[in-house]
């Protein structure tokens, strides 16, 4: 009995004494958050084997179509250049300055197929990686677009500068992103969530269910469906709210939302969640 009440305390002083650790870390600023001071190597091999684990796990039940398709390697490679260059680099070519200068600096891909199976490429392409820079490219391609940019990372290790070179030369503008919707749909508000998120709107708003760091430069979103006008001009209903998210501009001209490039389908999965902030 004694043992255990000793066990106990020890274990409840060190835990104490942890937070307390941690909060001195946190609260004096000593942390040094600059992407100039590199992260130490044991702190970066943890942060890295978390993600790997992560993305393994995540990935793991994920179907791979076929990805040998020659139609399939023209559009990544027009994809990979549009899209992935400016970070990461190709065989030859160097990152833009914005992917030299990130803490941690993204890696050229030639040699992630040493790491990763094409369905781990796959999820981390439509995913990205939180806290990293690494972006999520769910609501910029469709499903067939980022398998297409998996199965060109995947024939990376073999193109020499000169192959690539000619790959993504002969390949168009990498095509723009098409969303059928039917007439009659009326959104899906959690999809609409993401769709919120994902397109950035809780850079300017504060949404109820979005994290965000509480901004105030649009009016928070708290109750937007109690409200009668939309921006003090529309009448509050489903299809006005797809227009104001779509057009701000057409709407009132001298906004200052900006246009945010919405998809109609996004847009109306967006007012199905923003219809039941009460
Ligand atoms: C804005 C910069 C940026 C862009 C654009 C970008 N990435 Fe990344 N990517 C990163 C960063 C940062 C990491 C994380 C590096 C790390 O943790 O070591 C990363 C990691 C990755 C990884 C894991 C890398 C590895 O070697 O383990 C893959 C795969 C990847 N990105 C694919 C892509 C693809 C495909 C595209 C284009 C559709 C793309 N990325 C566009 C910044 C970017
Ligand atoms: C750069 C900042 C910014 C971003 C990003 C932004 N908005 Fe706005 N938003 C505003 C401003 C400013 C207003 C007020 C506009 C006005 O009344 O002219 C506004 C108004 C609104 C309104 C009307 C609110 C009300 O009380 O009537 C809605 C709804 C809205 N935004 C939704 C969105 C959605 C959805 C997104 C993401 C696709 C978004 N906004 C992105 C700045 C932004």
């Amino acid at each position: 009995m004694r043992n255990s009440t000793m066990v106990l305390a020890t274990a409840a002083a060190l835990l104490g004494a942890a937070l307390a650790g941690a909060g001195v870390v946190v609260y004096s600023g000593v942390y040094d958050v600059s992407a100039t001071s590199q992260h130490l190597q044991p702190v970066y091999s943890l942060l890295e084997t978390t993600m790997h684990r992560s993305v393994r796990w995540r990935a793991r039940h994920i179907a791979t179509p076929p990805l040998d398709d020659a139609g399939r390697l023209v559009r990544g490679a027009a994809l990979f250049r549009d899209h992935c260059v400016q970070c990461h680099g190709a065989p030859g070519v160097a990152q833009a300055d914005i992917g030299k200068s990130m803490q941690p600096a993204p890696g050229p891909l030639v040699d992630a197929m040493q790491r990763w199976r094409p369905r781990e490429i796959y999820w981390i392409t439509r995913h990205g990686i939180k806290m990293s820079g690494m972006p999520a490219w769910q609501f910029r391609l469709d499903e067939e677009a980022l398998w297409d940019v998996a199965a060109f990372v995947q024939q990376l290790p073999s193109l020499s500068p000169q192959a690539y070179a000619q790959a993504t030369a002969k390949a168009d503008a990498a095509p723009g992103r098409a969303q059928a919707v039917a007439p009659n749909y009326t959104g899906d508000a959690e999809r609409g969530r993401l769709a919120l998120a994902m397109h950035a709107c809780q850079a300017c708003h504060t949404i109820p269910g979005i994290t965000s760091s509480s901004p105030n430069v649009g009016p928070p979103l708290q109750g937007l469906a109690g409200r009668s006008l939309i921006a003090g001009k529309l009448a509050n209903t489903q299809d006005n709210l797809v227009l104001w998210i779509r057009q701000p501009k057409i709407v009132k001209p001298l906004t200052a939302m900006p246009d945010m490039g919405v998809r109609e389908g996004d847009a109306r999965d967006m007012a199905a969640y923003l219809a039941t902030l009460r």
